[in-house]
């Protein structure tokens, strides 16, 4: 590494006369300033520094996956990178308890002149989630309308521009829909999961059936089987897997769900690990911004009650259903439906083993 040419001094560095001056409240050109506009401003301002972080390491993460090919040592960096992002999540999540040591009434001396500024304008946050894979038709609304229209004309066209990208998981679902061992030779993973999925079902019935104690918990308990068979035979049949989809019940194509699935239940063959522990940190970014919505919801209503947002949405309510809704890698969590326990899994034929193994010569 070269050295370098002239001395750095700390806050030219960092640039802290620019970050430290953009503290403004807006409160002090009213009367007097309100004292916990301060922290209002600057737990927004960390928030922003964080998403600026998150994107970057999202955006490198993108474009390791528009490769054609994902080596192991891009998936290593993919993996790497993102428990970066989980680490920070943790982080952002934990800091809702910062600006909730403001008191409702405490916002309420500086709420009004904030209108009609709103977090829906964070366009950093926007961009988060459309990268992921948020899109239009995807995230909810809000009384019929959408954040979009709380957007200035400049930021509303570089989000609606990114918008027309593939996004990390359309991605992703490509990624796995190549992986090579569905098939691999004579070897069908479909069918031999699928008569093992058989055999572990018809196993379920005769437990059922030889403990019932009488006739009515006997229906209930086949009738719960008998949608589990319906779960898995969707899996399996195409027609059957598109429907899922078109009911918004499933979003990744069926090979990349069954990649999941095989990844997932052979983790430890060295070929899947890496593979599964990016499986399993998408799920958690999933779960990490599922658990910041709500609690920024929660806050939202100790703070609001119900009262409307700045912005103009119903507030807690709107930020509420976002939780359920506005997911990108639900699949990852709805896969856990067609695991099987280890016990009952199929051994893998010895010629796709030594595939998906690493050896050393002497
Ligand atoms: C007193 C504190 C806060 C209140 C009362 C509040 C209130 C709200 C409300 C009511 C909304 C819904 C949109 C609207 O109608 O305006 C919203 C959205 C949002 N807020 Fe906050 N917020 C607070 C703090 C924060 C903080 C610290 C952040 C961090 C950046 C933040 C980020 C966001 C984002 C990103 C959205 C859009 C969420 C989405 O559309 O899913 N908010 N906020």
């Amino acid at each position: 590494m070269p050295k370098n040419q002239t001395p750095v001094y700390y806050s030219d560095y960092l640039r802290l006369d620019k970050l430290l001056g953009a503290q403004q409240p807006h409160s002090s050109r009213y009367g007097d300033e309100a004292h916990d506009e301060m922290l209002f401003i600057i737990v927004h301002q960390v928030y922003e520094l964080w998403f600026k972080q998150v994107l970057h390491e999202l955006r490198s993460i993108y474009r390791e996956f528009n490769q054609p090919k994902l080596d192991d040592k891009a998936l290593y960096l993919v993996a790497h990178r993102l428990r970066r992002i989980l680490t920070i999540q943790d982080l952002m999540n934990d800091q809702v308890g910062v600006i909730e040591t403001m008191t409702p009434q405490e916002f309420l001396e500086f709420r009004d002149i904030l209108v009609p500024a709103s977090g829906f304008q964070s366009v950093q946050f926007k961009e988060m989630e459309i990268i992921l894979g948020l899109t239009r038709g995807k995230r909810i609304a809000f009384d019929q309308q959408s954040f979009f229209n709380r957007l200035n004309a400049e930021d509303r066209a570089y989000l609606e521009e990114l918008e027309q990208q593939p996004s990390l998981f359309d991605r992703v679902d490509d990624w796995l829909a190549r992986m090579p061992f569905l098939q691999f030779e004579d070897f069908s993973f479909w069918e031999v999961y699928q008569q093992a999925v058989q055999k572990s079902l018809d196993q379920d019935e005769k437990i059922i059936r030889e403990n019932a104690t009488d006739d009515e918990q006997l229906q209930a308990e086949l009738q719960g089987l008998q949608a589990n068979r319906d779960n898995f035979a969707a899996l399996f049949d195409n027609e059957r897997y598109i429907e899922l989809q078109k009911d918004d019940r499933v979003r990744l194509s069926q090979r990349a769900m069954l990649s999941a699935l095989f990844i997932t239940q052979y983790r430890e063959e060295p070929a899947f690990n890496l593979a599964w522990q990016v499986i399993t940190s998408l799920a958690e970014m999933d779960e990490k911004l599922t658990i910041w919505r709500y609690k920024h919801s929660m806050m939202v209503q100790r703070m609001l009650g119900t009262k409307i947002g700045t912005g103009g949405s119903s507030g807690h309510d709107y930020l509420r259903r976002t939780t359920e809704q506005n997911r990108v890698f639900k699949d990852f969590f709805a896969m856990s439906t067609y695991l099987l326990p280890k016990s009952t899994l199929p051994d893998l034929p010895a010629s796709v083993r030594q595939a998906l193994g690493f050896y050393f010569r002497d």
